[in-house]
């Protein structure tokens, strides 16, 4: 029986160990341990990676996503649309800043964000929408910018899972007003600790998020012009995330390799596998498939010895502390099926031929099994 764990950082870190260590020796000798020169550098290769001005790292996603909420000038009343199929960040930093998050549902085909219920739930208070590019897949940018020109309501990107998808026109992050990155050691660039960054093309932005990241400070120290936040990215996350960055494409196009392979393997199966669009629109963070059998074929692969993961069994309408929003089981039908539905399956970069065999062989293995 093989061991497949959902992501194999100790392969990762194999790979990079070297370049990391190198830089990690220099910043402890040096002793420049916060905002210097690798902070510097890694906001100088996301921002032209991304094609966007402005890259400010900070302490993590979550910060990313209320830094650029801040920015925007979210407030007390204000309504702020996403989606209830997402992490719980996407959310709660709507209201840790005063905001009402006002969920829509997603669309069957890719489980992101669904446009047209968007332009439906507009009201006099939303004052931003927060879209997701979900398991790495880019939402409906034209779509969702015609809303938001129409309606002249800002756009925030969650591209935490989404660091290099894109499309002939962009790469996730330079499409909206303001964009939320994560560094968290599971993402596609993943760091040694917690870590984010936010983009914008938008220099007035730019320029709020780096006093806000610092307790609203301006030029002069100890002169506080807006009440901020201390995130920050440390030196020495930042320097092993100068030494992962090259390898991000490399990285990405396997993952992307590794859905072609298993939509091909799995594909007379009764399962509803991911599209794989052939414009990179979609970097597989995680490649998902579903079945009403989730919880069943879960089971059945972890006695296998493969480890799956369910992104996410409790959409964020029905979580507990959102109950004062007033919605209620059937509110999404999309977002409630797929958190029953979805299930996750390793698609890491380093994943072997002979382990990717063994996974197709084991989930054809509990269809067989079944009758199916
Ligand atoms: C969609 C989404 N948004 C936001 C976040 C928050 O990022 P972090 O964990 O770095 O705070 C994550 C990652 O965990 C995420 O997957």
């Amino acid at each position: 029986m093989m061991n497949i764990p959902m992501i194999n950082l100790k392969a990762q870190y194999r790979k990079t160990k070297k370049d990391i260590m190198k830089n990690l020796t220099e910043i402890l000798s040096e002793q420049r341990l916060i905002l210097g020169k690798y902070c510097r550098l890694l906001e100088e290769s996301i921002s032209a990676y991304v094609g966007v001005p402005e890259a400010i790292s900070c302490a993590n996603g979550t910060d990313a996503l209320i830094l650029s909420l801040m920015a925007l000038g979210i407030k007390e009343g204000d309504e702020v649309i996403t989606t209830p199929y997402t992490f719980f960040a996407t959310a709660s930093s709507i209201a840790l800043v005063g905001g009402r998050p006002v969920f829509v549902d997603v669309k069957e085909k890719d489980l992101n964000i669904d446009p047209e219920l968007i332009s439906r739930a507009i009201t006099k208070k939303t004052k931003a929408i927060i879209i997701v590019h979900l398991f790495g897949r880019l939402c409906d940018m034209d779509e969702i910018l015609k809303i938001s020109k129409a309606h002249n309501i800002p756009v925030v990107e969650d591209m935490a899972q989404a660091l290099g998808s894109g499309n002939a026109n962009g790469k996730a992050g330079s499409f909206g007003d303001i964009a939320a990155l994560s560094f968290y050691p599971t993402k596609n660039l993943g760091g040694i600790g917690e870590g984010g960054m936010v983009l914008t093309k938008r220099h007035d932005l730019g320029k709020k998020v780096r006093k806000l990241r610092v307790h609203g400070m301006g030029d002069t120290t100890y002169h506080h012009e807006m009440i901020g936040m201390n995130s920050r990215l440390d030196e020495i996350k930042a320097a092993a995330l100068v030494a992962k960055f090259p390898f991000l494409e490399e990285w990405n196009r396997k993952r992307i390799d590794n859905a072609i392979f298993y939509n091909t393997n799995l594909k007379d199966l009764p399962l509803i596998l991911p599209e794989i669009p052939d414009d990179g629109s979609h970097i597989f963070h995680h490649y998902v498939v579903r079945t009403e059998k989730r919880d069943g074929l879960q089971s059945f692969l972890k006695e296998k010895g493969i480890q799956t993961g369910i992104y996410y069994p409790i959409p964020l309408h029905l979580q507990e502390c959102f109950r004062y929003l007033g919605y209620r089981d059937g509110s999404f039908p999309i977002s409630e099926r797929a958190a029953k539905e979805s299930l996750a399956i390793p698609v890491y970069p380093e994943l072997k031929k002979t382990e990717k065999d063994y996974i197709v062989r084991m989930i054809r293995g509990y269809f067989k099994e079944h009758g199916l």
